[in-house]
């Protein structure tokens, strides 16, 4: 196991998955954990993180007590990146110096190849294009420490720390590890080499983690768990982690698994239909589906404030939920005792945010449901098995399962639906369908045009006014529609995409010919910030 302590820095989560893509297990935790929550995990090589404060400042935060003896003891190795290199410099009595300058960006750094330490027997170019970001630097050690400067517009230091004979540090500033991550893809391309040489060469991993072996550790856990007389619930929203979460439990505990997906009049052309095709013809899912359209129609009629809006819907989900629960309990017997939900990695990371990383939930800028939130009065137990996986390693748990393909590469779909893509009143007119009608052939085009798979995510959006319109020389004064479509990572920040002109005029003329209630087509040119994906 790799441990990330991390101490703040944007790029944690980058650090973890592209260690995981070396199929190495690695963890992150927070910074200032125990010694005993560290040596639980019984890492064989730790990574302090960068982060956002100064090791100078009063409330920096540290590793526990005991970590340096901890290390040495066991023989780990520690790599330290900007933050941490500095927090290891002087808590072994060396120096951190405020910074002359900053140093942000693209800069050339020089190697020393006979330093040995992180380079010893790697070949590897005598110059490397690092991204630094730091302001404090390193700029020398006690203990004995050797240290090195580079040529003069060098901007970068490495040390190699003995502990009594034995290598226990190899620190490395901040620029360096930046060039192993980001640079990997387009600016360095020996990043990902190196990256290997340290865990293979230098620290000796030998283990190979593999999604079979995650899965049957899963099956294991779980089947432990959940006892022979439990019964266990999953909502399915139609999403990849919920289904590939209710898919996995259902290989280990078979039909103690209780299913429900709700339509809730908000639903994409044909989704109840196409989502229940999956859960039941491939995936043999015992799935309860309700049709609530009316009950959520009903109660958002009139309603125009998408945050009500959400609340509603969000509301309206927990009463169906709590119904099935109690149907459950009156033809078992018994309470259900586990319920199921597709929470991932960075879920757990994000709810519990090291000191002064910035990273935090406060802010709310919609408030997001997803379809099984809890009702609280419920008592049920949690089971989560994505949640030490990242999106893509779903995919790849989900292939493994054999969920199919084409449904693991779903765009995302709100839970709220379709009511965050029709501004104000979501049963005004036939907006529902319109909008059902619009989205279905821009998506299928889309897909045609083999492009679905490099957009994150496509939709259309209902725009509640009308506008004048000249069809078959008659005048119109119908609906206008937005199309969007973006490209984004993790959807936290998105770019619109660049659709060829062809594409777009065969789409607009396709919208505007087979969709009763449309003379007019626009496209969503902004990036988030400063708009949201959704329009709500
Ligand atoms: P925004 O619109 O906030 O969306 O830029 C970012 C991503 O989140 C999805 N989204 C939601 N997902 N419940 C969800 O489960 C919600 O309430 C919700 N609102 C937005 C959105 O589709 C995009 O992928």
């Amino acid at each position: 196991l790799v441990l990330i302590l991390d101490y703040g820095s944007q790029y944690t989560h980058l650090i973890t998955r592209r260690i995981r893509t070396l199929s190495i297990f690695s963890l992150c935790i927070s910074g200032t954990s125990s010694l005993k929550s560290i040596a639980d995990l019984n890492p064989s090589v730790i990574i302090l993180s960068g982060g956002p404060h100064s090791v100078h400042s009063a409330d920096a935060p540290s590793f526990p007590d005991g970590f340096v003896e901890y290390v040495e003891k066991n023989g780990i190795f520690v790599l330290g990146i900007c933050y941490g290199l500095q927090l290891i410099v002087q808590k072994l009595g060396g120096v951190v110096a405020i910074g002359e300058k900053q140093e942000y960006g693209r800069m050339v750094i020089e190697v020393v190849k006979d330093f040995g330490g992180l380079f010893k027997g790697k070949q590897i170019g005598d110059k490397q294009v690092v991204w630094m970001s730091h302001g404090d630097e390193a700029v020398g050690c006690q203990l004995g420490l050797r240290w090195w400067r580079g040529a003069s517009r060098v901007r970068w230091r490495r040390w190699r720390i003995r502990v009594g004979g034995f290598m226990g540090c190899s620190i490395i500033q901040r620029g360096w590890m930046d060039g192993w991550y980001e640079i990997k893809v387009t600016h360095s391309p020996e990043g990902m080499d190196l990256l290997r040489h340290f865990f293979f060469d230098i620290c000796g991993i030998t283990d190979g983690w593999k999604m079979e072996d995650v899965m049957e550790e899963e099956i294991k856990v779980i089947k432990g768990m959940v006892g022979p007389d439990d019964h266990v619930i999953c909502a399915l929203s139609g999403g990849v982690d919920s289904t590939v979460a209710a898919t996995l439990v259902h290989k280990a505990i078979g039909d103690r698994l209780h299913c429900i997906f709700v339509d809730n009049g908000l639903l994409r052309y044909k989704e109840q239909e196409r989502v229940m095709g999956t859960f039941e013809r491939d995936l043999h899912l015992p799935v309860t589906c309700v049709d609530a359209s009316v009950q959520f129609l009903s109660e958002l009629e009139g309603v125009t404030d998408p945050e009500k809006k959400r609340k509603i819907i969000g509301k309206e989900f927990i009463v169906i939920f709590d119904a099935f629960a109690h149907d459950l309990e009156k033809k078992l017997g018994r309470k259900p005792t586990y319920l199921v939900q597709g929470t991932l990695y960075p879920d757990v990371i994000e709810s519990c945010p090291p000191p002064g990383s910035g990273r935090t939930h406060s802010h709310t800028i919609k408030s997001h449901h997803n379809v099984g939130g809890l009702p609280k009065d419920m008592k049920l137990k949690l089971i989560e098995p994505l949640k030490l996986l990242f999106k893509d390693e779903v995919r790849e748990l989900g292939r493994i399962l054999d969920v199919p393909v084409s449904f693991l590469k779903r765009h995302p779909f709100p839970g709220p639906g379709l009511a965050v893509r029709i501004p104000g009143d979501v049963t005004q007119g036939n907006a529902l369908d319109i909008l059902r009608q619009v989205d279905e052939i821009f998506i299928q085009a889309i897909k045609d045009a083999g492009i679905y798979d490099v957009i994150w995510q496509a939709f259309a959006v209902f725009l509640p006014i009308k506008t004048t319109g000249v069809q078959g020389d008659q005048r119109t004064h119908s609906n206008a529609v937005a199309l969007r479509a973006v490209t984004s990572q993790d959807g936290m920040t998105a770019d619109w995409y660049y659709f060829e002109h062809k594409f777009l005029d065969d789409v607009s003329r396709k919208i505007c010919n087979s969709v009763r209630g449309v003379n007019r087509v626009c496209l969503d040119i902004t990036s988030k910030p400063p708009s949201t994906i959704e329009w709500e």
